[in-house]
């Protein structure tokens, strides 16, 4: 049996280790936060302008205070109707009731995407990354009690139903951070070697 990986994952939220195990499926990890690795709150600023800029700044602080193969991800939502916001500041952006309320009289389908960078820094320095996407458009109106964020009023594309009615099940595989997981799990295979 192949020896379990430890790796970091740099955050506190243990909802996001558990989401992360589950994505990995069978892929022996064993996950910690940076709680779990003894490392106090690392006061890592989120200056970039691109989601590639912010995980790997994460990576590389956690990563370095810890010496362990170190993971760090950063999604957000890009609506083309407002040029790609609110992007990288998705989570400071108001919420789906406020992009229902500013997206008011644009027509549909109004198209948007998610996309989730997954950064794994490793201790010999190297920093790799892979990408997710899942394209769809925003709803009119919040739909669905499901889920988290913006998932009451994101429709995917081949669907009827937003990812808030969808519910996990359907959602993790085609999900943007699902898709980079699984796009992540040659680069996790060789921290196994
Ligand atoms: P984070 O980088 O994964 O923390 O994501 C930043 C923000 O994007 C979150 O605070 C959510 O508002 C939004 N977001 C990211 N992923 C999802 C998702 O799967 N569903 C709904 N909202 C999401």
């Amino acid at each position: 049996m192949t020896e379990p990986v430890t790796i970091l994952l740099s955050t506190r939220n243990r909802g996001k280790l558990v989401e992360l195990q589950h994505l990995l499926g069978d892929f022996p990890a064993r996950l910690l936060t940076a709680e779990d690795a003894g490392l106090g709150h690392l006061d890592v600023a989120e200056p970039g302008e691109t989601l590639l800029e912010n995980a790997t700044l994460k990576a590389l602080a956690y990563g370095q205070a810890s010496g362990l193969p170190t993971l760090s991800d950063d999604s957000g939502l890009f609506v083309e109707a407002l040029g790609g916001l609110p992007g990288v500041n998705t989570a400071y952006y108001g919420g789906p009731a406020k992009l229902v309320a500013v997206l008011e009289g644009i027509p549909a389908p109004r198209r948007a995407y998610f996309a989730c960078v997954i950064v794994l820094w490793t201790p010999d320095g190297s920093l790799q990354h892979v990408e997710g996407r899942i394209e769809g458009q925003i709803t009119p109106e919040l739909r669905g009690a499901g889920g988290f964020g913006y998932d009451p009023v994101f429709m995917p594309d081949g669907f009827n139903e937003t990812f808030a009615e969808l519910g996990v099940e359907v959602k993790n595989p085609i999900s943007h951070r699902g898709r980079a997981v699984t796009a992540a799990l040659p680069m996790l295979r060789a921290l196994l070697a």
